[in-house]
């Protein structure tokens, strides 16, 4: 029988936005040489191809026509060790800079709630992690799509200190933005997230919560790993 110390299991990091989630998540992929997968790099491709081919127009939505391009979305993921992560592409293109472009980020949310989406992705994501050894990173990975997920993590911060990372993220990039306007955005995402209607952001039952509020990035992996040996029995 397999070693509880090597196995594999699936980790999947779920919570808020501007909680340093594909931080963590990379982090701790890289420390155990497990594969990770940023999923909401998947939503915001299927938003840049809807954008891309007449789908969403002046920021508007157009459901049926971003269902009827599903089909044609090839997404794959392929290591770059420069980065010491995978990229994103869409039907052979690169577009892991284009994704995180801000007219992706204002639509990727009424796209992620589209069902049809959510069903392709979801289906994508799972059988990307069926062998397992998988940190996967989102919003409803411990509910949704590994609900049997050996290991969940919830992560939080105080929206105050949210926006204030992404408030210096911002400036350091020379975008003129106000704290007060972030933090409203924050707390108005956290909402979109938490009460839309399929698969809304929430904490498994059965997830640990982080709230590295007032934690460095060592004192993170340093929680995980005490969780981590809990869970696998690994020394
Ligand atoms: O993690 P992110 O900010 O890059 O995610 C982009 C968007 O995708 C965000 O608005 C929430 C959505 N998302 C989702 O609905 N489900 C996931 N598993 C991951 C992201």
């Amino acid at each position: 029988m397999e070693s509880t110390a090597k196995k594999r299991i699936i980790i999947a990091v779920d919570g808020f936005s501007s909680c340093g989630k594909s931080t963590f998540a990379k982090a701790i992929a890289a420390r155990l040489g497990y594969i990770f997968i940023d999923t909401g790099a998947m939503y915001r491709a299927v938003t840049l191809y809807a954008l891309e081919h007449g789908a969403i127009r002046s920021g508007m939505v157009d459901e049926d026509k971003v269902v009827g391009l599903l089909g044609q979305i090839d997404i794959d993921f392929r290591f770059n060790p420069e980065r010491g992560a995978s990229d994103i592409y869409v039907n052979g293109d690169l577009v892991e800079g284009k994704i995180r472009s801000i007219e992706v980020s204002n639509c990727v949310s009424p796209v992620s709630s589209i069902r049809q989406v959510r069903e392709k992705l979801v289906a994508m994501q799972q059988q990307m992690g069926r062998k397992r050894g998988v940190v996967m990173d989102g919003r409803d990975i411990g509910t949704v799509v590994f609900p049997d997920a050996e290991m969940k993590i919830f992560m939080t911060a105080d929206p105050k200190v949210r926006a204030q990372r992404r408030y210096d993220e911002l400036r350091a990039k020379g975008d003129n933005v106000s704290l007060e306007e972030i933090e409203a955005n924050v707390v108005a995402r956290d909402h979109a997230d938490m009460t839309r209607a399929i698969s809304p952001l929430r904490k498994a039952d059965d997830a640990i919560v982080l709230d590295n509020s007032h934690m460095t990035v060592d004192e993170q992996m340093e929680w995980f790993m005490e969780h981590y040996r809990a869970v696998t029995g690994a020394c």
